[in-house]
């Protein structure tokens, strides 16, 4: 039957190529890319072993970075709700690229819209 956790039912060669299609979209996006570093080499590696573990797979981000504290991470660069949907939709178009439809796309995302608006920082900043 189907897997029961998110992780297997993705597979980590998906996940891996909707977290490069995802930052391929973040570089180029305007409002996006100026918060983040030129090269995202780094970043795209550390999200890699995060969302393994958010979607249940073995625990790597935490066993080299240690517990994700992701607001905090997150409170270095201005987080406006404009950038928290733009961040939404590169992730929505990098799942059209890699092909994740259905119930699975659509739990997955929506966790992801909680996540991001909890994200959100910077309420009145102008961009
Ligand atoms: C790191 C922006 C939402 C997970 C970062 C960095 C920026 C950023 C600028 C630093 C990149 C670097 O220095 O390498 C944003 C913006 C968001 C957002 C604008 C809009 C809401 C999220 C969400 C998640 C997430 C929803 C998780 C589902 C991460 C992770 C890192 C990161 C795991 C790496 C943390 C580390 O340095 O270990 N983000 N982010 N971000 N973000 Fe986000």
């Amino acid at each position: 039957g189907k897997p029961l956790i998110p992780y297997d039912e993705i597979g980590a060669e998906t996940l891996s190529n909707l977290v490069d299609a995802f930052y391929a979209r973040v570089s180029a996006h305007p409002q996006l890319a100026p918060i983040f570093p030129d090269d995202l080499t780094e970043t795209a590696r550390k999200q890699k072993q995060f969302l393994t573990q958010y979607l249940g797979g073995p625990n790597i981000y935490s066993a080299e970075h240690g517990h994700p504290r992701l607001k905090a991470r997150h409170h270095p660069f201005p987080i406006t709700p404009d950038r928290a949907q733009a961040w939404l939709e590169c992730m929505s178009e990098a799942m059209d690229e890699v092909g994740l439809s259905g119930q699975f796309r659509e739990t997955f995302f929506n966790r992801l819209v909680l996540t991001a608006h909890h994200m959100v920082n910077d309420y009145d900043s102008e961009e």
